[in-house]
């Protein structure tokens, strides 16, 4: 079967067609973070925090449900896509329970490793967003994104 070809921040990478670009860019050795992403169940694209920019393309989209084609420029660690990366965790943090240090995940947690990567330090207040993150085509679920991915949380079903 013939590959798609396209490049992720300057790599060239073949993969089979119906290969998402999340897994695009771990096969070329690129880490996109994600936290609603489990591979073994369907890709619900709920939290935004795999969010990548792609060449030609307005607005920034959810690696984890976005098909690599033929052609397609990606950069998964612009200036563009590391503040909206970090503003979506914000968002997740501001509606989430403030309680590491009673929880069983405390120190296993995806969504406490990534606060500390991108150096937050303090849960801000974000106000509800309405009409999307920034430079985000999808301001479906930002809200309810964080819902999800508590519920994934609790259920232990991701860090
Ligand atoms: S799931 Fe993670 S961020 Fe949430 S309370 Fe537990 S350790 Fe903290
Ligand atoms: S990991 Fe892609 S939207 Fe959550």
């Amino acid at each position: 079967m013939s590959k798609v070809s396209l490049t992720i921040d300057g790599k060239k990478v073949e993969v089979p067609p119906g290969t998402t670009i999340l897994e695009a860019a771990k096969s070329a050795n690129l880490r996109i973070p994600t936290l609603c992403y489990l591979p073994e169940v369907q890709a619900i694209g709920a939290c935004r925090v795999c969010l990548v920019e792609i060449e030609g393309n307005k607005n920034l989209q959810a690696s984890c449900v976005f098909p690599a084609t033929d052609d397609l420029v990606v950069r998964t660690n612009s200036k563009k896509v590391q503040e909206a990366r970090k503003f979506t965790v914000e968002l997740l943090l501001s509606a989430h329970p403030q309680e590491c240090l009673t929880c069983a995940r405390n120190l296993k947690c995806e969504l406490q490793r990534l606060a500390e990567e991108m150096g937050i330090r303090e849960v801000r207040s974000v106000p509800a967003v309405r009409d999307g993150l920034p430079g985000d085509s999808a301001g479906r679920g930002a809200v309810c994104a964080g819902t999800r991915v508590r519920y994934l949380h609790r259920a232990g079903l991701r860090g």
